[in-house]
C-alpha cells in the first residue's frame, strides 16, 4: 500500500511516518522546503520526499502526487508561533483537506481512498449527542474567536463529515481526535472511544504522539479496524490507570 502523509514533518506525523514503514508500508511525504525530516528518511527506498507548499499546490499537481496512494494521512497543525497562529493561511488545515478530497476526485480510484485526519478532542463530532456543560461552551467559543487554529479543526473535520459524507463512493473517512499530546518513545497502551469520555477543557487526559501514529497507521493496515472507525471520529487517550483498562 502507498500512503500519502501531510504534516509528515510534524511531531505526530514524523511518529506515524515511521509506524508505517515499521508494518512495511510505502510513504510520500509532502513537506515545505524548510521542513525538518529524518535523514534516515533520505536514504529509505520505502520513503519518497516531495517538497512543496501545501497551500501553494494546485489541484492537478496535488492529483499527480496522490495517483497511487490508497491512503491520505493530515497531521498538519497550525506552529505554535504568533505567525502560525495568527498569520496565513488562516484555514491550512481545511484548505488542505479539501484540496486532497478534489485530488482524489480527479483520478477516481477503483476502491475508496482511506482519508485520515488528525484533529482534537476538543472538538464535537455533531452527528453525535456530545453534550458540553455550560463552562465548556464558554471557553470553546472564546477559543474560536481568539485561536485560529480551533475554528480551523473543526471546519476540516466538518469538511469530511458534511462535504464527504458517508456516501461517497471515492473517499472513506476517519477524523482522529487525541487529546493532550505528549511524547514517549514507545506505543504504550491506549483506547479509542466513540465520543471523549473526559472535558477536553476542564479535565484533559494524554495521548502520545507515538500512540496517534500507531493507531493511524493500524487504521490504515488493519481493515476491520477501519471498517469499525470511519465515517466515526475517534477520540484516544494513553491508558494510564488499572481501573482505565477494564
Ligand atoms: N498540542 C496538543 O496538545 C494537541 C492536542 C490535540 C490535537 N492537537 C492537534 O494536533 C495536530 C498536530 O500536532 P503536532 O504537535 O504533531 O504538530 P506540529 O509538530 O506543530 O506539526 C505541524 C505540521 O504542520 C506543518 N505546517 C504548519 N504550518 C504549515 C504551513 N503553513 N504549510 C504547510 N505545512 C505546515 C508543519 O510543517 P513544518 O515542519 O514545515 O513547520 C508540521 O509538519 C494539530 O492540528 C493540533 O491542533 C494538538
Amino acid at each position: 500500500m502507498t500512503i500519502l502523509v501531510v504534516g509528515a514533518s510534524g511531531a505526530t506525523g514524523k511518529n506515524l511516518v515511521e509506524q508505517l514503514l515499521k508494518m512495511g508500508q510505502e510513504v510520500k511525504v509532502i513537506v515545505r522546503p524548510s521542513g525538518k525530516i529524518p535523514d534516515s528518511w533520505i536514504h529509505e527506498d520505502k520513503v519518497a520526499i516531495i517538497k512543496a507548499n501545501i497551500n501553494e499546490t494546485g489541484v492537478d499537481e496535488m492529483a499527480g502526487y496522490i495517483k497511487d496512494c490508497q491512503a491520505i494521512a493530515s497531521c498538519l497543525g497550525h506552529n505554535m508561533s504568533w505567525r502560525g497562529i495568527y498569520g496565513k493561511p488562516r484555514r491550512l488545515v481545511t484548505d488542505a483537506v479539501r484540496l486532497l478530497c478534489d485530488a482524489i476526485k480527479k483520478n477516481p480510484p477503483e476502491t475508496p481512498v482511506k482519508f485520515l485526519l488528525m484533529n482534537t478532542a476538543g472538538n464535537r463530532n455533531r452527528d453525535l449527542n456530545e453534550p458540553i456543560s455550560f463552562g465548556e461552551k464558554l471557553v470553546i467559543g472564546l477559543l474560536r474567536l481568539l485561536l485560529p487554529p480551533h475554528p480551523d479543526n473543526e471546519a476540516a473535520a466538518d469538511y469530511l463529515r458534511v462535504n464527504i459524507g458517508q456516501n461517497d463512493s471515492l473517499i472513506e473517512w476517519t477524523v482522529v481526535r487525541p487529546d493532550t499530546l505528549t511524547n514517549e518513545d514507545e506505543v504504550t497502551e491506549y483506547k479509542a472511544h466513540v465520543s471523549p469520555s473526559r472535558s477536553a477543557i476542564f479535565n484533559p487526559g494524554k495521548t502520545s504522539r507515538i500512540n496517534v501514529g500507531n493507531f493511524m497507521a493500524k487504521l490504515i493496515t488493519e481493515d476491520a479496524l477501519w471498517n469499525k472507525w470511519r465515517w466515526k471520529m475517534p477520540v484516544i487517550y494513553n491508558v494510564e490507570y488499572q481501573e482505565e483498562k477494564r
